[in-house]
């Protein structure tokens, strides 16, 4: 098997089972408790939110756990509408945003809370201009992702940032598919609000954060006791905690020795020697993810193409059954036509990931591409 899926989910880094192990066996005390089977627990879950607080230059009573990304993103942005209905009752956001963004903001429209969802180029980028025309006197919130998950293309948030904070909105970044891939430094960014991962940095699913800038408010969003300094109900769950923390310092460790995208590019460099104009690139051409190469096979349906590549793992943003494939959502949004959207195929590289395997790949996808 050759797995080149590592945007939908990583496997979990042996080191980080490691570290969790001892909170799933003899460790069991509830980090409330203040005896002796309690305060060791507190202490790994307070260590490992500094850790992951370090990963994004923030500080660390500035992380609560969550469940994962998409809990992290519902809280961020409903709890943004409910803080001060009197502060406005409008968000922006682009549209090739995750459903965890999306879903959250349709939802609000029954509570009378609107958005503006804003286009972008053909490369899948949002020209922050925009964003600046869409401000509404009434706007409480824009929400922008980091790294797009399908193309892989790396949104300003920066320079977004800096517009929300000269009109004094919050700002929210969707950090899912970025964090442990590239630098991320919630100050540079201007961020009041990250969401987190964890199943798409080596720690398990089921765990991820929201970073809350301190001073900034929002509504709870699982009411409960006063667990995550009193943010977040409910027992926390230790070993997950402690697993993202221990793989927020691998993270930490992997960013320091460079940006990792020479794979992705072989990859690419590779697929183009062998099959020339008969594969395109999709998202943009440097502000990309290092792992993330998303390619059209024009005149072909992306999902057979991969059901012929044995034992191969990647994904196709269409969804497909044969003589019926649906363009992916945000392909379409980002103006490509529907013959290349639909020949479309996701691949993405990991830690794990050799030149072996991709040579592998390639050879395999050049014979499914010519023979058909
Ligand atoms: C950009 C983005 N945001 C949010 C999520 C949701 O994260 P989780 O799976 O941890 O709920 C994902 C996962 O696919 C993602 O890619």
């Amino acid at each position: 098997m050759i797995y080149l899926d590592y945007n939908a989910t990583t496997p979990t880094d042996p080191a980080v089972t490691n570290a969790m192990l001892p909170f799933l066996r003899g460790q069991y005390g509830n980090p409330n408790s203040s005896h002796a089977m309690g305060r060791p627990v507190r202490e790994a879950i307070e260590s490992a939110r500094t850790s992951v607080a370090r990963l994004i230059n923030a500080k660390p009573d500035e992380i609560s756990f969550t469940s994962g990304g998409t809990e992290a993103s519902n809280w961020a942005i409903k709890g943004a509408a409910f803080a001060d209905r009197r502060r406005g009752d409008h968000m922006i956001t682009i549209s090739v945003e995750h459903p965890a963004t999306l879903g959250p903001m349709q939802w609000l429209e029954k509570f009378g809370i609107s958005h503006t969802i804003v286009g972008v180029d053909q490369h899948g980028r949002v020209d922050p201009a925009q964003i600046e025309t869409a401000v509404q006197d009434n706007t409480i919130l824009i929400s922008l992702m980091h790294a797009q998950n399908e193309v892989g293309t790396l949104e300003p948030v920066a320079e977004v940032g800096a517009i929300a904070r000269s009109r004094g909105i919050l700002f929210h970044v969707d950090a899912a598919q970025s964090l442990g891939k590239v630098p991320v430094d919630v100050e540079a960014m201007n961020a009041d609000l990250l969401s987190i991962a964890g199943h798409k940095l080596y720690a398990p699913k089921g765990i991820g954060a929201l970073y809350i800038r301190s001073g900034v408010e929002i509504d709870k969003f699982i009411h409960g006791a006063g667990q995550e300094h009193g943010r977040r109900g409910g027992t926390e769950n230790a070993a997950m905690s402690v697993g993202l923390g221990k793989a927020a310092e691998l993270a930490i460790e992997y960013l320091s020795k460079g940006s990792h995208s020479e794979l992705r590019d072989y990859f690419w460099q590779q697929m183009q020697a062998t099959l020339g104009n008969r594969v395109v690139l999709n998202g943009h051409p440097t502000e990309r993810l290092p792992s993330t190469l998303n390619v059209s096979f024009p005149g072909h349906v992306g999902g057979n193409l991969l059901a012929k590549l044995d034992g191969v793992c990647a994904s196709t943003g269409a969804a497909c059954h044969s003589g019926d494939a649906k363009p992916s959502r945000v392909l379409t949004a980002m103006g490509i036509d529907r013959e290349r959207a639909i020949g479309a195929i996701r691949f993405s590289v990991g830690r794990p990931t050799t030149r072996e395997e991709i040579d592998a790949v390639v050879k395999m996808l050049t014979q499914a591409v010519i023979a058909t």
